[in-house]
């Protein structure tokens, strides 16, 4: 029996929701998970709009707020819209590359009641780390920001993105996050949509890399055992069963765009045809229990026969629908991460074949200017 949709009063709230508080970055990381087509600063949130989101989101019953971007810090009102999280309740946490704020502005959130931070490096290898990002002496001042993090008492998570260019260096990335006193480190391998999927050719890994950064994470995870918390996102092209994305479309999370859309997903603009609709318009509960881009995708109702009669359906939920647009050109196929996908085999040999030929530059993600996404992004497998 496939789960109904829950809406109304029977849907529970959204755990989290995470507020791009900006598309403005000073990284141009070519996995970028901002859309291409990015907010202008003119359109973004005012600071009044902002604390009337975290207003509603803390009475609908949301618990955590992640404050992210973009870079997060570039906006002035940071502190500010922290301490009203704070102040209704919300649990806060910092998504930051650290290389925007200096020690004074760290020291505002800080005060304002900052929770958590989660820091992003690019490698452990600062040659490479500042080539991804494209951003010289960037690695220095994320050290030195994860300093002040933990100077200031407050719990660090390290992310690391891996792709062909690093993921040599998993074990260094664990260590770095080690030495930098982290509790937690997220080592995730690049989600193809969006920028990073007009950058796949330059950023898939091989099947050796792959199969080699598993040993490193699991003789790791045994060598650091109670003393760091590594969490490994294996790369979909290579894995068998398809995560469970978000928890479940419309089931645990809402992300908010620097212009007030509330999304599903980080991604989810990439599915054409959703109407997103926006905190500027409709109040956050009724967009959470009634926006038809919620209930697109929510609970089984809208899943092919494939994952409808599959035991796992309310477990991975179908896998990632904006990876099933992306790769399939519908967002309502099985993700092709799952082995049962007529499209599983395609994606396996596409990933073979781009981690083996030679890797072309890297497209930058930049704010300007306007992109075509139909343009450059490989055809569906
Ligand atoms: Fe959109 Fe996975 S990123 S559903």
């Amino acid at each position: 029996m496939n789960a109904p949709r829950t809406t109304g009063s029977q849907l529970p709230p959204p755990m989290a929701v995470l507020l791009e508080l900006t598309h403005r970055c000073p990284l141009q990381c070519p996995y970028c998970s901002n859309p291409l087509q990015m907010d202008q600063v003119k359109s973004e949130l005012g600071t009044a709009e902002w604390k009337s989101v975290l207003d509603q989101a803390a009475k609908l019953g949301v618990l955590q707020v992640h404050f992210s971007g973009g870079e997060p810090t570039v906006r002035p009102d940071l502190a500010e819209l922290i301490r009203h999280a704070r102040a209704v309740g919300l649990y806060t946490n910092l998504i930051t590359s650290g290389v925007a704020a200096n020690k004074a502005r760290f020291d505002e959130m800080v005060a304002a009641g900052l929770d958590h931070v989660q820091l992003s490096i690019q490698d452990s290898d600062a040659a490479t780390a500042e080539k991804i990002g494209n951003y010289a002496g960037a690695q220095q001042k994320k050290l030195t920001f994860a300093k002040w993090v933990r100077e200031a008492g407050l719990p660090l998570t390290l992310n690391a993105v891996v792709n062909r260019h690093n993921i040599d260096r998993v074990g260094e990335m664990i260590d770095l996050a080690v030495s930098l006193d982290a509790a937690r480190v997220e080592i995730a391998n690049v989600q193809y949509y969006g920028w990073a999927l007009k950058n796949l050719a330059a950023l898939m890994p091989r099947f050796d890399q792959f199969e080699a950064s598993i040993a490193t994470v699991a003789a790791a995870r045994e060598r650091l055992k109670g003393k760091i918390v590594i969490d490994y996102v294996v790369p979909d092209y290579y894995a068998k069963v398809p995560k469970a994305c978000m928890n479940g479309w419309g089931q645990r999370f809402m992300n908010i765009t620097p212009a007030g859309k509330v999304l599903p997903c980080h991604a989810a603009e990439t599915i054409p045809n959703l109407q997103f609709d926006s905190v500027r318009d409709r109040p956050l509960a009724e967009i959470w229990a009634k926006s038809s881009a919620f209930e697109a995708f929510r609970g089984t109702d809208w899943m092919p026969e494939l994952c409808k009669g599959c035991d796992q359906r309310e477990i991975d939920w179908g896998g990632c629908r904006c990876q099933a647009m992306a790769l399939t050109g519908s967002a309502s196929e099985a993700d092709p991460a799952c082995g049962k996908s007529p499209f599983h085999a395609q994606l396996r040999g596409m990933a073979e074949a781009a981690s083996h030929a030679a890797a072309p530059e890297f497209q930058y993600r930049r704010i300007t200017p306007r992109v075509d996404q139909k343009s450059d992004a490989p055809e569906p497998v």
